[in-house]
């Protein structure tokens, strides 16, 4: 029984998976086989061939040793000797095979020979290149291909050392922004010449992108996917692609990503920051960024001044607000977002940053009451008109406390105890013996808050003006709940005697 290999290879079957592709990879393949070697020059050309719907794509370079084994140019995954090489780009004994599928006919010349590839099939001769190999292919083209194809090879990032000429004109080697070194993702076969995965520590280079280019992943100079970043990142070794050379995982881009965004966090702008590329590298990797890094991020995207939404204090947040803060809402970041931000510190709670007035701390020390014996005369009037006029604006019976704390911050509370508290030890003594007009001002505040806790709610200052109305009217209707603090009424009330600075521009529109 004759023995027959396990495969067999539809070439023309193979030309129309390839299809797919587009033919822009053929520039790639041969170059980057050009530059795995010891190459200082590569020639690539690619032009119609006059009156044909043909091109002649011909690649040339200097390496003296040339193929080492030219039955690799038409074996398909052979052992790849640069597989075990993360600083070589190729690795599955393909690349080369794809190309010559397109092809209607080649030649591959180097120091160990030529093979020639004809409709009628592959023969080899015994003609050698005196150093370096040629391959020559002529393959089908339309223009627009062709264009495709002088495009591609404009993005190319040829190595430093490496002259590549594309039609005779030297592509230029770029200046290098900025470098980073990180353990990134990589295969390398074992002693087996299995590929397997690892790590390991290698130069990435970040590249600006020139006018009309979209920003791209690179392996050694060679085009990977564009990534829409803001720079080119040109990976010096292996970088985990899929066998169509055209993808890397989500995560190993973000990876990389995030040690840009790192590295570059000065250079970073506002579009950066908001840009999807800098928020997948927090969302998936944002443990390996420096607060640092988080914080530049949260200041370009939110302001240096910022605060949470704090649930557990409503009024913190529109404090925060008035204070001229960005209230970040949940909804405006991710989770993992979220979490990175809270670890570096990058965007407080409004409760902590601008926590609304609590006259109470949680251990609550007890405040010290003035005995009604110690209160002094004018103590006992306003006492009594506070009373006087609670009853008639808000048909509520109060209670009045005051106190001697000057510890505590407040000058007085009044809240849904219905007890209205006055601090001797912010207000003053003095403070009770008038003018009226500072009493009727502290009484007014307080009271406003039968209605509303917050300071900052529409209800509150709906109550305020209510209750500034309502005691207007009740000094001509009712004068005698006045009557305990008439004394105190000044003579000169003309002007405000609380100093409101004026409004600087315009008219303040008012809501009905
Ligand atoms: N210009 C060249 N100079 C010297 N050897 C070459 C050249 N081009 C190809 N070769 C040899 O031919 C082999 C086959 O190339 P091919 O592109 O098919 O595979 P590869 O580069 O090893 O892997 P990949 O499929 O990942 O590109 C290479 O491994 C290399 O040994
Ligand atoms: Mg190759």
């Amino acid at each position: 029984m004759v023995e027959a290999p396990w495969f067999e290879i539809d070439r023309k079957g193979l030309k129309k998976v390839l299809a797919r592709k587009g033919k822009e990879f053929v520039t790639y393949e041969l170059i980057q086989n050009s530059w795995d070697e010891n190459t200082t020059k590569v020639n690539v050309s690619l032009k119609r061939i006059p009156n044909t719907r043909k091109a002649e794509l011909i690649v040339e370079d200097d390496n003296p040793e040339g193929f080492a084994d030219l039955s690799h140019a038409f074996t398909l995954f052979a052992e790849s000797k640069k597989k075990g090489d993360v600083q070589k780009r190729g690795r599955f004994n393909l690349g080369e095979k794809l190309v010559l599928a397109l092809c209607e006919t080649a030649e591959i010349s180097s120091t160990t020979g030529t093979v020639r590839f004809t409709e009628s099939g592959r023969s080899r001769s015994k003609s050698k290149t005196a150093s370096g190999s040629v391959f020559k292919g002529v393959l089908h083209m339309t223009d627009a291909e062709i264009k495709r194809c002088e495009e591609a090879v404009r993005q190319l990032l040829p190595p430093h050392g490496i002259q590549t000429f594309f039609n005779g004109v030297l592509i230029p080697s770029r200046p290098i922004l900025s470098s980073l070194t990180a353990a990134l993702a990589t295969e390398i076969a074992d002693e087996e010449g299995q590929l397997r995965p690892t790590t390991r520590k290698t130069t990435v280079e970040i590249y600006d992108t020139l006018p009309g280019e979209t920003a791209t992943l690179y392996e050694m100079g060679i085009p990977v996917v564009a990534t829409e970043d803001r720079w080119h990142i040109n990976v010096q070794q292996k970088v985990p692609l899929n066998v169509d050379r055209d993808n890397v995982s989500p995560s190993y881009l973000a990876y990389v990503r995030a040690h840009v965004v790192e590295h570059m966090q000065s250079d970073l702008t506002q579009e950066d920051a908001n840009a999807p590329w800098v928020k997948e590298a927090i969302n998936r990797y944002g443990d390996e960024l420096s607060n640092d890094t988080v914080n530049r991020i949260a200041d370009l995207r939110f302001g240096e001044k910022r605060v949470s939404y704090d649930p557990s204090d409503p009024e913190a947040n529109k404090l925060a607000v008035s204070q001229g803060y960005m209230v970040v809402h949940g909804a405006s970041l991710s989770k993992p977002e979220w979490n990175t931000i809270r670890r570096a510190g990058a965007i407080l709670p409004a409760g902590q940053v601008t926590p609304s007035p609590k006259p109470y701390g949680p251990n609550g020390r007890p405040l010290t009451d003035v005995p009604k014996s110690e209160w002094t005369p004018n103590m006992r009037a306003v006492v009594a008109y506070a009373v006087n006029i609670a009853r008639e604006l808000m048909g509520v019976e109060i209670e009045v406390r005051v106190v001697n704390d000057s510890w505590w911050g407040f000058n007085a509370t009044y809240g849904t105890s219905r007890v209205l508290t006055l601090n001797v030890g912010a207000l003053g003594a003095r403070w009770f013996d008038g003018p009226l007009e500072n009493i009727n001002d502290l009484l007014i505040h307080e009271f406003g808050h039968q209605y509303s806790g917050d300071h900052l709610s529409h209800k509150y200052y709906d109550a305020l003006t209510a209750l500034g109305g309502r005691l207007c009217t009740l000094a001509f209707a009712k004068r005698e709940i006045f009557n305990p603090v008439l004394h105190l009424i000044s003579g000169n009330t003309l002007s405000l005697s609380i100093s409101i600075p004026d409004l600087e521009i315009g008219d303040t529109p008012c809501y009905p």
